[in-house]
């Protein structure tokens, strides 16, 4: 499902492969490397790009299918994408140059932690909104959050 921001209020109406959208979540999850107050850092370079790919996957399949959520689904959802949100900047330690992280992330640390902050703002009010049934609230949240992909990717990703 592509989703642009046009989009964002039918976000909630979409109902058709809710199922399936419900077990890739629980799928993710037995997969989660970032888990709610439960990150051991990564020790070694090697070691944190492959987290924070993973997280970065994570989100990716979890953004494609939260749209559709409701209820405990849409709760869990936003409170994975809060937690890695929250964890992303201690993914990306001084030294861990590689993978598609380009030099500039630690050139412009303040920047590229703004967009993670502008980010885990949109995940906490996604998850605040799915907690109190507000569907356009969680909807927009969810916006805010997918606006941080692109942003950070162009300036921060090779
Ligand atoms: C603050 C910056 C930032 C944000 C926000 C961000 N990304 Fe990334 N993303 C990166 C960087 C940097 C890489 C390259 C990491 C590496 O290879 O070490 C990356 C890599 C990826 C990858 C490739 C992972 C792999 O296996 O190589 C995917 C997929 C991805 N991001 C999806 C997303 C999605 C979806 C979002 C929004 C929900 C997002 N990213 C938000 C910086 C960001």
């Amino acid at each position: 499902m592509a989703i642009d921001k046009n989009q964002g209020a039918q976000l909630n109406l979409i109902r058709k492969a809710q199922t399936a959208a419900i077990a890739a979540i629980l799928a993710v999850g037995t997969l989660a490397v970032v888990a709610q107050d439960a990150l051991t850092p990564p020790s070694t370079p090697e070691e944190a790009i492959a987290m924070r790919e993973t997280v970065m996957k994570q989100n990716g399949g979890l953004l494609r299918s939260a749209g559709n959520l409701t209820g405990d689904e849409a709760v869990a959802a936003a409170q994975t994408i809060l937690d890695n949100y929250t964890h992303m900047p201690e993914l990306f330690p001084e030294g861990s140059e590689g993978g598609d992280a380009l030099p500039a992330i630690w050139q412009n640390w303040e920047a590229f932690t703004a967009i993670i902050e502008t980010g885990r703002t949109g995940a906490e009010a996604a998850l605040t909104a799915a907690q109190a049934g507000d569907t356009a609230g969680y909807a927009a949240g969810l916006q805010t959050v997918m606006g941080t992909c692109g942003q950070c990717h162009q300036q921060f990703r090779s």
